[in-house]
């Protein structure tokens, strides 16, 4: 059964990612903030967690033969995405430092290892481009993103006094060198964690299929 997978994000992505942008963040960026970055920034990189398949309208009440059955309550909303990216985020490659300029996922699918799964493979792809440690600024207040991020090996390493646009502080966190055993065997444990949740939301179950006659 296939599982979300990772992709490059592309310009085409960026009516989805607005959408999902919106409901994501107090402060979204905008259209044209992605699309420099996609087109012009040549240090940025970013990725897009997609599922594989879209059960289609018209087959929800029949035989589901292949792909990935979504729960009723997601998919109208999935439906109104051009594309069903439920995860996403980039990162910045400054020297040997892979800087996470965004992440995010689906709000419905939050608690599924999007989140671990999307930030791995960031850094998969930094490590392979050269990036030796990664840094990012979280809000002080975000407790969901800070314990994600602690799962992965970062630190905090300083705090930014009214960073954001609100007045809220924003804490600078740090990974140890990637490279470094105790960082590795983080990542590999993050992985199979990643691994587990995915399968669990995801995967393939009598319970979320449908149940249609004669099947
Ligand atoms: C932060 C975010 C990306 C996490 O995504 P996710 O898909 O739910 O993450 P996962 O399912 O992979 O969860 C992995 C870990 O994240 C942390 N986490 C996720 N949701 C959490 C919550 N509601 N409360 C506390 N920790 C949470 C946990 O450490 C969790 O592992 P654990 O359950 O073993 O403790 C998601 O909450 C999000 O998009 N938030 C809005 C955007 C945002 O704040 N982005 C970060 C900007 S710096």
């Amino acid at each position: 059964m296939p599982l979300p997978v990772v992709t490059p994000m592309t310009v085409d992505d960026l009516d989805a990612i607005m959408a999902l942008e919106r409901v994501c963040f107090k402060d979204p960026w905008t259209r044209r903030m992605y699309l420099a970055d996609l087109t012009q920034n040549e240090i940025a990189t970013y990725l897009a967690v997609r599922l594989p398949t879209i059960v289609p309208a018209a087959r929800r009440s029949g035989p589901v033969d292949c792909g990935l059955w979504i729960p009723e309550a997601a998919q109208s909303e999935i439906r109104n995405l051009q594309s069903a990216i439920v995860a996403y985020g980039g990162f910045w490659l400054m020297a040997d430092e892979a800087h996470i300029a965004t992440i995010a996922s689906h709000p419905d699918w939050r608690g599924c290892g999007l989140g671990l799964y999307l930030m791995l493979a960031l850094l998969d792809v930094a490590q392979a481009n050269g990036a030796r440690l990664s840094t990012l600024e979280v809000r002080a207040g975000n407790l969901p993103a800070q314990h994600l991020y602690e799962k992965l090996g970062y630190e905090i390493a300083g705090r930014r006094r009214r960073y954001y646009r609100d007045g809220e502080d924003g804490l600078i966190m740090t990974t140890p060198p990637l490279a470094e055993p105790r960082m590795q065997m983080r990542l590999a444990v993050a992985r199979t964690d990643a691994s587990r949740r995915l399968e669990r939301c995801f995967g393939e179950t009598k319970d979320q299929r449908p149940k249609t006659k004669g099947m």
